[in-house]
């Protein structure tokens, strides 16, 4: 598997809805981050569900290498 493409070495902030599903692009080839636009179909890459828990700003990971994926968790400043 090729690694993940980084996207940039920030997280993106969305304004999530409760009870809502997102799908978290895990390849970096979406034109819709921090979301999947089908662009992984030709990788091993599958987007990632996130079911929102409540209403609220999410810091999504961009660099796609969090370990806390979807969510940012700092990896990118030690890429
Ligand atoms: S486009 Fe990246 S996981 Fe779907």
């Amino acid at each position: 598997m090729s690694d993940a493409i980084i996207v940039q070495r920030a997280p993106i902030a969305v304004d999530v809805t409760e009870g809502k599903t997102y799908y978290w692009c895990a390849c970096g080839r979406s034109g819709k981050q921090p979301f999947c636009d089908g662009s992984h179909k030709d990788t091993d890459f599958t987007p990632l569900e996130y079911i929102a828990d409540k209403t609220a700003k999410i810091f999504f990971c961009a660099c796609k290498h969090s370990g806390k994926k979807p969510k940012c968790d700092g990896t990118h400043s030690t890429l």
